[in-house]
């Protein structure tokens, strides 16, 4: 398949599956890294703003202002490029050089977080504050709020779809939690899949 856009790329990620002892059961490892970011926040980051652009919370030339160190950023600096948004990232001090290095070649402004912060130490609340603060003095800016957006965790549906398509029943989903957006809306969505089976099953036995 041939694209035009970068963020057509997100999405459709291979799955491994990992070699196993026990005979009935199988681990499987959906490689998220294959996004164009490097992460499955690719999804949420475009979903968010497309949501946004959809409700008129912000319109093309505005401004998006989040708080993250890392991958919701540079999914967010990806995809504000394709719809023609500035993209302003607040970071902790100690964040990883790589991801502001991709964000900022992404076009992105990088602001540090203010205050007197350890290595060990994630200012969420500060950074969270800070966002909103840098949104609300800039005219056509909004505060992504990833922390506080349905548009999070609705922006693994296709995750969804995909994992039940590669894979059939899923019993278990592992996954790590910061904003929980992708463990809420992966649960969700296999949720539904899952009950869905579950009532195709109950119909075939009323049919035997
Ligand atoms: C690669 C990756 N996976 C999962 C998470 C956790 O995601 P969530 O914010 O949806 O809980 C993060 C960020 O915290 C992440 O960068």
């Amino acid at each position: 398949m041939i694209f035009s856009k970068v963020t057509d790329l997100i999405g459709n990620t291979p799955v491994i599956q990992l070699p196993l002892t026990q005979a009935d059961s199988r681990l499987y490892i959906k490689v998220e890294k294959n996004n164009p970011g490097g992460s499955m926040k690719d999804r949420m980051a475009r979903n968010m703003i497309v949501a946004a652009l959809k409700s008129g919370r912000i319109q093309p030339g505005g401004t998006i202002v989040e708080s993250s160190s890392g991958n919701t950023g540079i999914g967010l600096a990806l995809a504000s490029i394709e719809f023609g948004l500035k993209f302003i990232a607040v970071v902790d001090h100690h964040a990883a050089q790589d991801k502001i290095s991709i964000m900022r070649a992404l076009g992105s402004e990088i602001r540090y977080v203010k205050g007197d912060y350890g290595e060990n130490e994630v200012a969420v609340i500060e950074r969270q504050r800070m966002a909103a603060e840098i949104a609300s003095e800039i005219s056509g800016a909004v505060f992504m709020n990833q922390s506080d957006n349905a548009a999070n965790a609705g922006g693994y549906a296709d995750l969804v779809s995909e994992i039940v398509h590669q894979i059939g029943r899923v019993d278990a989903w592992v996954g790590c939690i910061g904003t929980g957006g992708s463990i809420t809306g992966i649960a969700h969505g296999l949720k539904i899949h899952i009950t869905s089976q579950e009532q195709e099953h109950q119909k075939g036995i009323r049919l035997v």
